[in-house]
């Protein structure tokens, strides 16, 4: 019997980075933000940077088309920190969560303005930038740097909550996820090794079918052959999210119609929009020509549009053309008002 040489992982064998980069090595997604493993380009930190705060509470599928409009627009942090804070409000619209694209050029900027255009290169470095919080720090600094940094975001929370088998619901089973992953951290590839993990979650160890038969960290998973495995890592309880109602104004006048601009701070923060009342959660008395639903994170929203007269155009806001609704920049929630109004009228 060969002797037990005991080791740091516990009862994970010790190959497991090199299974999962070799796993990479072979089937890497290709990304424009990506350096191929085993490539000598070294990534930019601008692109990559860019890439996490955009995935961050959506998929690479969403953020493909943005990624690219953005990086052909303004191909440098400082052709971005230059940039109006309109224009960038407006080629974010419909990739929601608003905050991150007021976050995205204050950071642009501090980067120029605090560091002459350099990204900072170690993890507390990146954390102190606007909008850059533990998660988009580590995954910088471990994908643009090389940092051995400890990076968890959605699907390394799947494949780590399996394979250790973490029955504590999240968000309190993140730490004992960045437990059992920090010692597996390899210092010559911690960029692949995170990236990997993402990709594994991606499309292999799946929110439902896993296909665990040509994993990389089937021998050693915990999970592995449960029949239960899909209910990993454990939800908390789901609140029950409150309804709200809202009011649109559709103030039209010679093929153009009236749009504000909303206030930065709130919903919605500094995008383009239609002019109307207050969100409450009564409903409201007038019943509108149209409405649409749309979940928001924490509410629900039922909005109506109402028509209303030129003269009850407000001092701010612009005269758009009907035609040009398209580029207006609207959020998703305006824009499905929008277009169901104009396929309404023909
Ligand atoms: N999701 C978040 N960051 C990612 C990355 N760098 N690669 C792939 N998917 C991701």
């Amino acid at each position: 019997m060969s002797v037990q040489t005991p080791h740091k992982f516990g009862d994970i064998a010790e190959d497991f980075a090199d299974r999962l980069l070799d796993w990479y090595d072979r089937s890497a997604r290709v990304l424009p933000w990506r350096v191929p493993p085993g490539s000598a380009a070294v990534p930019d930190p601008y692109r990559v940077w860019m890439a996490e705060i955009m995935l961050q509470q959506t998929t690479v599928a969403a953020v493909a088309g943005y990624f690219e409009r953005f990086t052909v627009r303004w191909p440098t942090v400082f052709d971005l920190a230059a940039a109006a804070d309109a224009d960038v409000m407006a080629a974010w619209a419909g990739l929601g969560y608003y905050a991150r694209a007021r976050n995205l050029l204050a950071c642009a900027r501090a980067v120029v303005r605090e560091h002459g255009g350099m990204f900072p290169d170690s993890e507390a470095g990146l954390r102190a930038l606007p909008g850059v919080g533990d998660y988009t720090a580590a995954a910088v600094a471990a994908i643009a740097f090389g940092r051995p940094a400890v990076v968890v975001d959605a699907n390394i929370e799947r494949v780590i909550a399996r394979h250790r088998l973490i029955e504590t619901p999240l968000p309190a089973a993140k730490r004992e996820i960045k437990a059992a992953l920090a010692p597996l951290v390899p210092a010559d590839r911690p960029g692949d090794f995170a990236q990997a993990l993402m990709d594994l979650g991606a499309t292999v160890c799946t929110v439902r079918g896993p296909a665990c038969a040509i994993c990389p960290l089937m021998a050693d998973c915990r999970a592995r052959g449960r029949a239960d495995i899909e209910r990993l890592p454990v939800k908390p309880p789901k609140k029950a999210k409150p309804h709200r109602h809202g009011v649109a104004w559709w103030i039209e006048r010679d093929g153009r119609i009236w749009l504000v601009r909303r206030p930065d701070k709130g919903m919605l923060g500094g995008m383009r929009a239609l002019p109307g009342g207050e969100w409450t959660e009564t409903r409201p008395r007038e019943s509108g020509i149209i409405s649409v639903d749309h979940g928001f994170t924490h509410f629900d929203l039922t909005l109506a549009l109402v028509r209303r007269e030129p003269q009850d155009a407000a001092a701010e806001g612009e005269w758009w053309p009907i035609s040009a609704l398209d580029v207006a920049g609207l959020p998703t929630l305006y824009r499905k008002l929008t277009d169901k109004m104009l396929e309404r009228d023909g």
